[in-house]
Protein backbone atom coordinates (compact mmCIF):
# COMPACT_ATOMS: atom_id res chain seq x y z
CA UNK A 1 0.00 0.00 0.00
CA UNK A 2 1.21 3.43 -0.62
CA UNK A 3 2.09 5.29 1.32
CA UNK A 4 4.41 2.89 3.30
CA UNK A 5 7.42 4.30 5.23
CA UNK A 6 9.51 1.31 5.03
CA UNK A 7 9.16 1.01 1.51
CA UNK A 8 12.04 0.90 -0.99
CA UNK A 9 11.08 4.30 -2.33
CA UNK A 10 10.23 6.19 0.88
CA UNK A 11 13.77 4.96 1.75
CA UNK A 12 15.42 6.14 -1.50
CA UNK A 13 13.40 9.78 -0.97
CA UNK A 14 14.94 10.40 2.27
CA UNK A 15 18.42 9.63 0.77
CA UNK A 16 17.30 11.25 -2.05
CA UNK A 17 17.06 14.38 0.15
CA UNK A 18 20.46 14.76 1.20
CA UNK A 19 21.56 15.00 -2.26
CA UNK A 20 18.83 17.33 -4.45
CA UNK A 21 16.40 19.98 -2.78
CA UNK A 22 12.99 18.76 -1.92
CA UNK A 23 14.42 15.40 -3.19
CA UNK A 24 14.13 15.60 -6.23
CA UNK A 25 15.08 17.16 -9.39
CA UNK A 26 11.64 17.89 -11.47
CA UNK A 27 8.65 18.79 -9.56
CA UNK A 28 6.03 17.25 -11.60
CA UNK A 29 7.25 13.96 -10.43
CA UNK A 30 6.70 14.77 -6.64
CA UNK A 31 3.88 13.69 -4.77
CA UNK A 32 3.27 13.91 -0.90
CA UNK A 33 4.67 11.95 1.02
CA UNK A 34 7.37 10.97 -1.63
CA UNK A 35 7.39 9.85 -4.95
CA UNK A 36 7.38 6.34 -5.78
CA UNK A 37 10.77 5.70 -7.50
CA UNK A 38 10.88 3.60 -10.87
CA UNK A 39 12.48 0.18 -11.40
CA UNK A 40 11.64 -0.64 -14.69
CA UNK A 41 8.77 0.00 -17.42
CA UNK A 42 7.21 -1.76 -20.93
CA UNK A 43 4.42 -1.18 -22.87
CA UNK A 44 1.61 -0.10 -20.67
CA UNK A 45 3.02 -1.02 -17.40
CA UNK A 46 5.52 0.24 -14.45
CA UNK A 47 7.16 -1.52 -12.32
CA UNK A 48 8.50 0.65 -9.10
CA UNK A 49 11.15 -0.69 -6.85
CA UNK A 50 9.38 -2.43 -4.33
CA UNK A 51 7.97 -4.77 -7.17
CA UNK A 52 4.73 -3.55 -7.73
CA UNK A 53 3.63 -2.87 -11.38
CA UNK A 54 0.96 -0.82 -12.22
CA UNK A 55 -0.84 0.37 -14.98
CA UNK A 56 0.70 3.74 -16.81
CA UNK A 57 -1.61 6.60 -17.96
CA UNK A 58 0.69 9.10 -17.44
CA UNK A 59 3.13 7.96 -19.79
CA UNK A 60 6.02 10.60 -18.72
CA UNK A 61 4.00 13.52 -18.80
CA UNK A 62 2.19 12.14 -22.65
CA UNK A 63 5.84 11.73 -24.36
CA UNK A 64 5.27 8.13 -24.32
CA UNK A 65 2.70 8.05 -27.23
CA UNK A 66 3.35 4.25 -28.02
CA UNK A 67 3.84 3.28 -24.32
CA UNK A 68 7.69 2.42 -22.84
CA UNK A 69 10.62 0.51 -24.49
CA UNK A 70 8.28 0.92 -27.71
CA UNK A 71 10.64 -1.58 -30.03
CA UNK A 72 11.13 0.42 -32.99
CA UNK A 73 12.24 3.11 -31.43
CA UNK A 74 14.53 1.31 -28.83
CA UNK A 75 16.25 -0.97 -31.83
CA UNK A 76 16.90 2.55 -33.66
CA UNK A 77 18.39 4.12 -30.73
CA UNK A 78 20.37 1.02 -29.75
CA UNK A 79 21.81 1.11 -33.12
CA UNK A 80 22.46 4.76 -32.99
CA UNK A 81 24.17 4.10 -29.91
CA UNK A 82 27.27 1.90 -31.87
CA UNK A 83 27.47 4.50 -34.27
CA UNK A 84 28.03 7.61 -31.56
CA UNK A 85 25.54 9.50 -29.70
CA UNK A 86 26.59 13.11 -30.30
CA UNK A 87 29.18 14.45 -32.99
CA UNK A 88 30.07 18.23 -33.75
CA UNK A 89 28.20 17.47 -36.96
CA UNK A 90 24.83 16.87 -38.31
CA UNK A 91 23.27 13.71 -39.33
CA UNK A 92 20.87 12.69 -41.56
CA UNK A 93 18.76 11.66 -38.79
CA UNK A 94 17.49 14.99 -37.87
CA UNK A 95 17.22 15.72 -41.37
CA UNK A 96 14.64 12.33 -41.98
CA UNK A 97 12.66 13.66 -38.77
CA UNK A 98 12.12 17.19 -39.92
CA UNK A 99 11.24 15.73 -43.22
CA UNK A 100 8.69 13.42 -41.93
CA UNK A 101 7.17 16.29 -39.98
CA UNK A 102 7.42 18.39 -42.46
CA UNK A 103 5.19 15.94 -44.78
CA UNK A 104 2.61 15.80 -42.52
CA UNK A 105 2.08 19.26 -41.16
CA UNK A 106 1.23 21.80 -44.12
CA UNK A 107 2.74 25.24 -42.19
CA UNK A 108 5.97 23.45 -40.77
CA UNK A 109 8.15 24.99 -43.78
CA UNK A 110 11.43 25.13 -41.60
CA UNK A 111 12.19 23.45 -38.69
CA UNK A 112 14.96 23.70 -35.79
CA UNK A 113 15.38 20.75 -32.89
CA UNK A 114 15.91 21.21 -29.13
CA UNK A 115 16.50 19.35 -26.54
CA UNK A 116 13.34 20.34 -24.52
CA UNK A 117 9.58 21.69 -24.97
CA UNK A 118 10.91 24.62 -22.91
CA UNK A 119 13.50 25.48 -25.18
CA UNK A 120 11.29 24.77 -27.92
CA UNK A 121 9.05 27.82 -26.38
CA UNK A 122 12.01 29.94 -26.04
CA UNK A 123 13.46 29.99 -29.19
CA UNK A 124 9.96 30.80 -30.89
CA UNK A 125 9.99 33.54 -28.72
CA UNK A 126 12.94 34.52 -29.50
CA UNK A 127 12.72 34.31 -33.35
CA UNK A 128 8.97 36.10 -33.02
CA UNK A 129 10.96 39.14 -31.24
CA UNK A 130 13.61 39.43 -34.02
CA UNK A 131 11.03 38.78 -36.61
CA UNK A 132 8.79 41.63 -35.62
CA UNK A 133 11.51 43.94 -33.64
CA UNK A 134 8.81 44.04 -30.98
CA UNK A 135 8.64 42.47 -26.90
CA UNK A 136 5.65 41.62 -25.90
CA UNK A 137 4.35 38.31 -25.51
CA UNK A 138 0.22 37.50 -25.20
CA UNK A 139 -0.47 34.39 -23.55
CA UNK A 140 -3.44 32.51 -21.95
CA UNK A 141 -4.09 32.94 -18.69
CA UNK A 142 -3.31 29.65 -16.56
CA UNK A 143 -0.90 28.31 -19.36
CA UNK A 144 2.04 26.09 -19.09
CA UNK A 145 4.51 26.43 -21.70
CA UNK A 146 7.64 25.35 -20.03
CA UNK A 147 9.46 27.22 -17.84
CA UNK A 148 10.67 29.96 -19.79
CA UNK A 149 10.21 33.59 -17.52
CA UNK A 150 8.27 35.15 -20.14
CA UNK A 151 5.68 32.29 -20.61
CA UNK A 152 5.03 31.88 -16.90
CA UNK A 153 3.20 35.14 -15.97
CA UNK A 154 -0.31 33.69 -15.15
CA UNK A 155 0.92 30.57 -15.03
CA UNK A 156 0.00 29.25 -11.13
CA UNK A 157 -2.86 32.45 -10.87
CA UNK A 158 -5.44 31.74 -7.71
CA UNK A 159 -8.54 33.92 -7.03
CA UNK A 160 -6.36 35.84 -4.41
CA UNK A 161 -4.23 37.35 -7.56
CA UNK A 162 -5.98 36.56 -10.68
CA UNK A 163 -7.78 39.72 -11.04
CA UNK A 164 -10.80 40.91 -13.63
CA UNK A 165 -11.47 37.68 -15.55
CA UNK A 166 -11.73 39.79 -19.14
CA UNK A 167 -8.42 41.13 -18.31
CA UNK A 168 -6.17 38.73 -15.85
CA UNK A 169 -3.17 39.85 -14.14
CA UNK A 170 0.32 38.98 -14.93
CA UNK A 171 1.20 37.38 -11.88
CA UNK A 172 4.59 36.36 -11.73
CA UNK A 173 4.79 32.30 -11.52
CA UNK A 174 8.28 32.08 -9.32
CA UNK A 175 9.60 34.60 -6.86
CA UNK A 176 12.41 36.98 -8.10
CA UNK A 177 10.75 37.22 -11.30
CA UNK A 178 11.55 40.57 -12.85
CA UNK A 179 9.00 43.26 -12.65
CA UNK A 180 9.43 43.72 -16.34
CA UNK A 181 9.11 39.92 -17.09
CA UNK A 182 5.36 40.99 -16.49
CA UNK A 183 5.27 44.15 -18.15
CA UNK A 184 6.74 42.11 -21.39
CA UNK A 185 3.63 39.32 -20.87
CA UNK A 186 -0.11 39.94 -21.86
CA UNK A 187 -2.34 38.17 -20.47
CA UNK A 188 -5.74 36.87 -22.37
CA UNK A 189 -8.50 34.90 -20.79
CA UNK A 190 -8.65 31.68 -22.89
CA UNK A 191 -11.87 31.11 -24.57
CA UNK A 192 -13.42 34.16 -24.60
CA UNK A 193 -12.96 35.84 -28.09
CA UNK A 194 -14.30 38.77 -27.01
CA UNK A 195 -12.55 40.17 -24.10
CA UNK A 196 -9.46 38.81 -25.25
CA UNK A 197 -9.81 40.40 -28.56
CA UNK A 198 -10.43 43.69 -26.94
CA UNK A 199 -6.93 43.35 -25.18
CA UNK A 200 -5.28 42.42 -28.02
CA UNK A 201 -6.37 44.99 -30.09
CA UNK A 202 -4.95 47.24 -27.26
CA UNK A 203 -1.69 45.98 -27.03
CA UNK A 204 -1.48 45.41 -30.72
CA UNK A 205 1.51 47.94 -31.16
CA UNK A 206 4.06 45.87 -29.01
CA UNK A 207 3.22 42.37 -29.41
CA UNK A 208 6.37 40.29 -30.37
CA UNK A 209 3.56 37.09 -30.65
CA UNK A 210 0.62 35.31 -29.23
CA UNK A 211 1.21 31.77 -28.18
CA UNK A 212 -1.48 29.59 -27.03
CA UNK A 213 -2.10 25.97 -26.73
CA UNK A 214 -5.02 24.67 -29.24
CA UNK A 215 -6.05 22.04 -26.13
CA UNK A 216 -4.83 23.51 -23.04
CA UNK A 217 -3.38 21.13 -20.74
CA UNK A 218 -3.14 22.39 -17.39
CA UNK A 219 -6.69 23.42 -16.40
CA UNK A 220 -7.54 19.65 -17.93
CA UNK A 221 -6.75 19.15 -21.68
CA UNK A 222 -9.61 21.59 -22.53
CA UNK A 223 -9.79 22.27 -26.12
CA UNK A 224 -10.06 26.17 -27.58
CA UNK A 225 -13.19 27.21 -29.43
CA UNK A 226 -12.93 27.22 -32.92
CA UNK A 227 -14.47 30.40 -32.42
CA UNK A 228 -11.34 31.80 -30.05
CA UNK A 229 -8.61 30.51 -32.34
CA UNK A 230 -10.05 31.46 -35.71
CA UNK A 231 -10.60 35.49 -33.64
CA UNK A 232 -6.69 34.75 -32.58
CA UNK A 233 -5.56 34.12 -35.88
CA UNK A 234 -7.83 36.97 -37.97
CA UNK A 235 -6.15 39.44 -35.85
CA UNK A 236 -2.53 37.94 -36.06
CA UNK A 237 -3.03 37.73 -39.56
CA UNK A 238 -4.19 41.24 -40.21
CA UNK A 239 -1.68 42.82 -37.92
CA UNK A 240 1.35 40.95 -38.75
CA UNK A 241 2.28 39.17 -35.46
CA UNK A 242 3.15 35.46 -35.39
CA UNK A 243 0.50 33.69 -33.69
CA UNK A 244 2.37 30.12 -32.00
CA UNK A 245 0.84 27.54 -31.53
CA UNK A 246 2.21 25.38 -28.31
CA UNK A 247 1.41 21.96 -29.29
CA UNK A 248 3.99 20.10 -27.06
CA UNK A 249 1.04 17.91 -25.49
CA UNK A 250 -1.73 18.38 -28.14
CA UNK A 251 -0.07 17.30 -31.26
CA UNK A 252 -0.79 13.93 -30.63
CA UNK A 253 -4.62 15.06 -30.97
CA UNK A 254 -4.63 14.75 -34.87
CA UNK A 255 -2.13 13.03 -37.04
CA UNK A 256 -1.11 16.80 -38.19
CA UNK A 257 -1.84 18.02 -35.02
CA UNK A 258 -4.25 19.86 -33.21
CA UNK A 259 -4.45 22.91 -35.45
CA UNK A 260 -4.95 19.45 -38.38
CA UNK A 261 -8.56 19.59 -36.52
CA UNK A 262 -8.93 23.08 -36.41
CA UNK A 263 -7.76 23.58 -40.00
CA UNK A 264 -5.81 26.41 -38.73
CA UNK A 265 -2.70 26.75 -39.51
CA UNK A 266 -0.53 29.31 -36.89
CA UNK A 267 2.87 30.96 -38.20
CA UNK A 268 4.81 28.80 -35.60
CA UNK A 269 4.83 25.45 -33.56
CA UNK A 270 6.47 24.46 -30.53
CA UNK A 271 6.87 20.24 -30.64
CA UNK A 272 8.28 18.18 -28.04
CA UNK A 273 7.34 14.99 -25.96
CA UNK A 274 6.07 12.57 -28.57
CA UNK A 275 8.43 13.09 -31.39
CA UNK A 276 11.57 12.21 -28.84
CA UNK A 277 10.64 8.87 -29.01
CA UNK A 278 11.54 8.97 -25.36
CA UNK A 279 14.53 10.62 -25.23
CA UNK A 280 14.73 14.53 -24.82
CA UNK A 281 13.79 16.34 -27.66
CA UNK A 282 11.77 19.89 -28.68
CA UNK A 283 11.26 21.68 -32.03
CA UNK A 284 10.01 24.76 -33.18
CA UNK A 285 8.40 24.98 -36.77
CA UNK A 286 7.31 27.47 -39.15
CA UNK A 287 6.45 29.79 -42.05
CA UNK A 288 10.39 30.09 -43.56
CA UNK A 289 10.14 33.55 -43.62
CA UNK A 290 10.32 33.48 -39.78
CA UNK A 291 12.40 30.87 -39.18
CA UNK A 292 15.24 32.76 -41.81
CA UNK A 293 16.21 34.63 -38.55
CA UNK A 294 18.46 31.37 -37.67
CA UNK A 295 19.65 31.19 -41.06
CA UNK A 296 23.22 32.46 -41.35
CA UNK A 297 24.13 31.46 -45.16
CA UNK A 298 24.24 35.66 -45.71
CA UNK A 299 25.89 36.81 -42.39
CA UNK A 300 25.31 36.70 -38.85
CA UNK A 301 22.04 35.05 -38.23
CA UNK A 302 19.34 37.86 -36.05
CA UNK A 303 19.07 34.94 -33.77
CA UNK A 304 21.98 32.88 -33.56
CA UNK A 305 20.67 29.33 -31.97
CA UNK A 306 23.23 26.47 -30.91
CA UNK A 307 22.80 23.56 -28.37
CA UNK A 308 25.48 21.21 -27.63
CA UNK A 309 22.69 18.06 -28.02
CA UNK A 310 20.26 19.85 -30.38
CA UNK A 311 18.94 17.07 -32.91
CA UNK A 312 21.34 14.27 -31.27
CA UNK A 313 21.26 11.22 -33.16
CA UNK A 314 19.54 8.99 -30.46
CA UNK A 315 16.18 11.21 -30.17
CA UNK A 316 16.04 12.05 -33.71
CA UNK A 317 16.45 8.36 -34.97
CA UNK A 318 13.70 7.40 -31.96
CA UNK A 319 11.70 10.25 -32.91
CA UNK A 320 11.49 8.95 -36.40
CA UNK A 321 10.21 5.52 -36.00
CA UNK A 322 7.74 7.04 -33.24
CA UNK A 323 6.11 9.59 -35.40
CA UNK A 324 5.77 6.81 -38.39
CA UNK A 325 4.07 4.32 -36.32
CA UNK A 326 1.71 7.54 -35.23
CA UNK A 327 -0.07 6.88 -38.62
CA UNK A 328 -3.59 8.41 -38.87
CA UNK A 329 -4.97 4.80 -37.88
CA UNK A 330 -3.11 4.83 -34.90
CA UNK A 331 -4.23 9.14 -33.93
CA UNK A 332 -7.57 7.36 -34.24
CA UNK A 333 -7.42 4.51 -31.93
CA UNK A 334 -6.28 6.07 -29.02
CA UNK A 335 -8.50 8.93 -29.84
CA UNK A 336 -11.09 6.94 -29.40
CA UNK A 337 -10.06 4.82 -26.58
CA UNK A 338 -9.76 8.61 -24.33
CA UNK A 339 -13.02 9.64 -25.72
CA UNK A 340 -14.43 6.33 -24.41
CA UNK A 341 -12.72 7.04 -21.13
CA UNK A 342 -14.17 10.43 -20.88
CA UNK A 343 -17.83 9.16 -21.43
CA UNK A 344 -17.76 6.44 -19.00
CA UNK A 345 -15.50 9.02 -16.24
CA UNK A 346 -19.13 10.88 -16.47
CA UNK A 347 -21.20 8.00 -16.26
CA UNK A 348 -19.71 6.88 -12.94
CA UNK A 349 -19.74 10.21 -11.43
CA UNK A 350 -23.49 10.16 -12.17
CA UNK A 351 -23.68 6.33 -10.87
CA UNK A 352 -21.88 7.14 -7.35
CA UNK A 353 -24.03 10.71 -7.51
CA UNK A 354 -21.14 12.38 -6.73
CA UNK A 355 -20.31 15.98 -8.98
CA UNK A 356 -17.52 15.40 -11.06
CA UNK A 357 -16.75 15.15 -14.94
CA UNK A 358 -13.65 14.49 -17.47
CA UNK A 359 -12.77 16.80 -19.41
CA UNK A 360 -9.86 16.56 -22.46
CA UNK A 361 -9.29 16.01 -26.13
CA UNK A 362 -7.98 12.84 -28.11
CA UNK A 363 -6.09 10.92 -26.17
CA UNK A 364 -5.92 13.31 -23.37
CA UNK A 365 -8.03 13.74 -20.45
CA UNK A 366 -8.16 14.94 -16.60
CA UNK A 367 -11.04 14.09 -13.81
CA UNK A 368 -12.36 16.72 -12.10
CA UNK A 369 -14.79 16.90 -8.80
CA UNK A 370 -17.35 19.55 -10.29
CA UNK A 371 -20.23 19.44 -12.86
CA UNK A 372 -19.98 23.36 -13.63
CA UNK A 373 -19.21 23.48 -17.30
CA UNK A 374 -15.03 23.96 -17.63
CA UNK A 375 -13.77 26.42 -20.24
CA UNK A 376 -10.79 27.81 -19.20
CA UNK A 377 -8.28 28.18 -15.95
CA UNK A 378 -10.42 29.39 -13.75
CA UNK A 379 -13.80 27.26 -13.84
CA UNK A 380 -11.42 24.50 -13.69
CA UNK A 381 -9.79 25.80 -10.69
CA UNK A 382 -10.39 23.29 -8.24
CA UNK A 383 -12.37 24.44 -4.35
CA UNK A 384 -9.90 23.22 -1.10
CA UNK A 385 -12.71 20.41 -1.12
CA UNK A 386 -12.39 19.27 -5.10
CA UNK A 387 -8.31 19.52 -4.16
CA UNK A 388 -8.46 16.88 -1.51
CA UNK A 389 -10.99 14.42 -3.33
CA UNK A 390 -8.65 14.32 -6.40
CA UNK A 391 -5.97 14.04 -4.11
CA UNK A 392 -7.71 10.96 -2.34
CA UNK A 393 -9.06 9.42 -5.83
CA UNK A 394 -5.44 9.66 -7.08
CA UNK A 395 -3.69 8.06 -4.00
CA UNK A 396 -6.71 5.27 -4.04
CA UNK A 397 -6.21 4.64 -7.98
CA UNK A 398 -2.10 4.37 -6.79
CA UNK A 399 -3.15 1.74 -4.25
CA UNK A 400 -6.02 -0.51 -7.11
CA UNK A 401 -2.52 -0.32 -10.09
CA UNK A 402 -3.44 2.65 -11.59
CA UNK A 403 -1.11 5.67 -12.46
CA UNK A 404 -2.20 8.92 -12.90
CA UNK A 405 -1.15 12.59 -12.68
CA UNK A 406 -1.33 13.98 -9.66
CA UNK A 407 -3.81 16.30 -10.34
CA UNK A 408 -5.50 13.09 -11.96
CA UNK A 409 -4.76 13.90 -15.36
CA UNK A 410 -4.11 11.23 -17.96
CA UNK A 411 -3.00 9.92 -21.63
CA UNK A 412 -3.79 7.00 -23.57
CA UNK A 413 -1.27 5.56 -25.18
CA UNK A 414 -1.22 3.22 -28.21
CA UNK A 415 -0.10 -0.24 -26.29
CA UNK A 416 -3.49 0.39 -24.00
CA UNK A 417 -5.79 -2.05 -24.36
CA UNK A 418 -9.38 -3.33 -23.24
CA UNK A 419 -8.25 -4.96 -20.46
CA UNK A 420 -6.41 -1.93 -18.92
CA UNK A 421 -9.18 0.25 -20.04
CA UNK A 422 -11.94 -1.67 -17.49
CA UNK A 423 -9.31 -2.23 -15.41
CA UNK A 424 -8.89 1.87 -15.15
CA UNK A 425 -12.69 2.46 -15.09
CA UNK A 426 -13.06 -0.63 -12.48
CA UNK A 427 -10.69 1.43 -10.12
CA UNK A 428 -12.61 4.59 -10.92
CA UNK A 429 -15.42 3.28 -10.07
CA UNK A 430 -14.32 1.73 -6.58
CA UNK A 431 -12.54 4.67 -5.55
CA UNK A 432 -15.39 6.81 -5.65
CA UNK A 433 -17.55 4.74 -3.56
CA UNK A 434 -15.13 4.98 -0.84
CA UNK A 435 -13.50 8.41 -0.85
CA UNK A 436 -14.22 11.31 0.56
CA UNK A 437 -15.74 13.69 -1.83
CA UNK A 438 -16.98 17.42 -1.05
CA UNK A 439 -20.29 18.31 -0.08
C1 LIG B 1 2.29 22.79 -23.45
C2 LIG B 1 3.69 22.60 -22.95
N1 LIG B 1 4.65 23.47 -23.33
C3 LIG B 1 5.92 23.33 -22.92
C4 LIG B 1 6.30 22.30 -22.09
C5 LIG B 1 7.72 22.17 -21.65
O1 LIG B 1 8.31 21.04 -22.23
P1 LIG B 1 9.57 20.35 -21.54
O2 LIG B 1 9.10 19.71 -20.28
O3 LIG B 1 10.06 19.35 -22.55
O4 LIG B 1 10.57 21.44 -21.29
C6 LIG B 1 5.33 21.38 -21.68
C7 LIG B 1 5.70 20.27 -20.77
O5 LIG B 1 4.87 19.61 -20.17
C8 LIG B 1 4.00 21.55 -22.11
O6 LIG B 1 3.04 20.70 -21.71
Amino acid sequence: MYPDPSSRSAGLFARACEVMPGGNTRLAVYQAPYPIFVARAAGCRVTDVDGVERVDFINNQSALVHGHCFQPAMAAAAAQLQRGTCFSGPTEAELELAEALQARVPGFERMRFTNSGTEAVMLAVKAARAFTGRHRIAKCEGAYHGSYDFVEAARGSSPANWGDPKAPAAVPYTKGTPPAVGALTVVLPYNDAEAAAAILEREADSLAAVIVEPVANRPGMIPATPEFLAMLRAFTRRTGIPLVFDEIISFRVGHAGAQGGYGIVPDMTTLGKLIGGGFPVGAVAGRADIMGVFDQRKGAPAVPHTGTFNANPVSMVAGLETVRAFDAAAVDRINARGSAIRTAIDRLFAEAGIPGQASGAGSLFRIHFTDRPLVDYRSAYPTPAGQTAVAGLHRALINRGVMLSANCSGNVSTVVGDAEVDQFLDAVRACLAEIAVPA
